[in-house]
């Protein structure tokens, strides 16, 4: 059931079942954190692999202590700045912080979410949140509460209606190493906003794709059942149709329609070339074209700056190459 009673959403938690909850970035499917049966749950509902593990959601940074120890002088700077708001941190954990949190890892990822229905949620419970995107194992992240209502529509008991998400990406999620910031996935705040905050750079994950530091970088990811295709130009995009002429294909755009293909198979991700309304579009935009019946999607690739960063990360963890 889709609905804004908190007060049912804390009864289910507190009786260690789910409820999906809103944040700014994506919707999550949220957990009691020190319950191993609702962590399980979380698990075998979006059919994930034990060994990713999940980000803890606290009501603000004065319950940090809760979860981590050892907290670096950075890390504190980041959370007194950007919580609540898109940031994970990955902090060494407290020793009763379950294993199947953390796979076994002895860091925790944990955040303070910026929306007010979950933090007046978290502010009625006697304990932190779980919460994974509330999707499928690499299908594409919810960001309204009809995207979660399609996935698990009979196998929640409730989803709170907080509207669609501000960011419409997950947070980035930064790890220290010797102390040194180290980013581990790029997110709705960039690198830039980071590196001004900590004043030096931040590090890049050295281990790069093979074993990356956040065990969900390893996958596929927020990919729509539809075979998605990145161009990288107006040329590539140009061919690819005409090599495809038998197949029905659909455009996500950057902030123009294609005279290449019809304008009912095409989304816009932002008209005005602004770059956070299109990371807000760009889930629900690859949701609607998943639910055309198409043969493929050819994603266009978008600017190299800033957030298109970011975007173009997800653009290519969704396509076939
Ligand atoms: O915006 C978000 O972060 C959303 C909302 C719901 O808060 N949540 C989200 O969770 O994106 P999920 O489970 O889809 O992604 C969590 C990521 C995974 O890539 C996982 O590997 C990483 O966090 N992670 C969790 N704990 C970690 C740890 N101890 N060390 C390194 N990476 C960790
Ligand atoms: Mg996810």
């Amino acid at each position: 059931m889709i609905s804004k009673n908190i007060d049912e959403a804390v009864k289910i938690l507190e009786n260690n079942q789910l409820v999906a909850i809103p944040t700014e970035t994506v919707y999550g499917l949220a957990g009691n954190a020190f319950s191993d049966k609702a962590i399980t749950s979380i698990f075998n509902l979006k059919k994930r692999p034990l060994f990713n593990p999940l980000i803890v959601h606290i009501q603000s940074i004065n319950k940090l202590s809760e979860v981590a120890q050892n907290i670096p002088k950075d890390a504190i700077l980041l959370a007194e700045k950007f919580w609540p708001g898109p940031l994970t941190l990955v902090l060494p954990k407290k020793d009763y912080i379950s294993n199947l949190v953390t796979a076994g890892k002895d860091t925790v990822a944990v955040r303070v979410p910026n929306h007010s229905l979950t933090l007046q949620l978290l502010g009625k419970l006697s304990f932190p949140l779980v919460a994974p995107s509330a999707n499928p194992f690499t299908s594409i992240s919810p960001t309204t509460p009809q995207h979660v209502n399609r996935y698990f529509k009979d196998q929640l008991p409730l989803i709170l209606d907080g509207g669609a998400c501000q960011h419409g990406i997950e947070s980035t999620i930064v790890g220290f190493e010797n102390e040194c910031p180290v980013l581990y996935r790029l997110g709705a705040l960039s690198v830039e906003e980071i590196e001004t905050c900590i004043g030096k750079p931040l590090q890049f994950s050295k281990t790069k794709d093979k074993r990356p530091q956040a065990p969900g970088m390893l996958f596929k990811h927020y990919a729509p059942s539809t075979p998605t295709f990145l161009v990288n130009s107006l040329q590539d995009e140009v061919q690819f149709i005409a090599s495809k002429d038998n197949l029905k294909i659909g455009l996500l755009r950057f902030k123009e329609l294609s005279p290449n293909v019809n304008p009912e198979y095409q989304e816009i991700l932002t008209a005005t070339g602004d770059l956070n309304e299109a990371a807000k579009n760009l889930y629900a935009a690859l949701h609607r074209l998943d639910h055309l019946g198409l043969d493929i999607i050819l994603a266009e690739k978008l600017p190299s700056e800033g957030l298109g960063i970011t975007l173009n990360d997800k653009l290519k963890r969704a396509s076939n190459k």
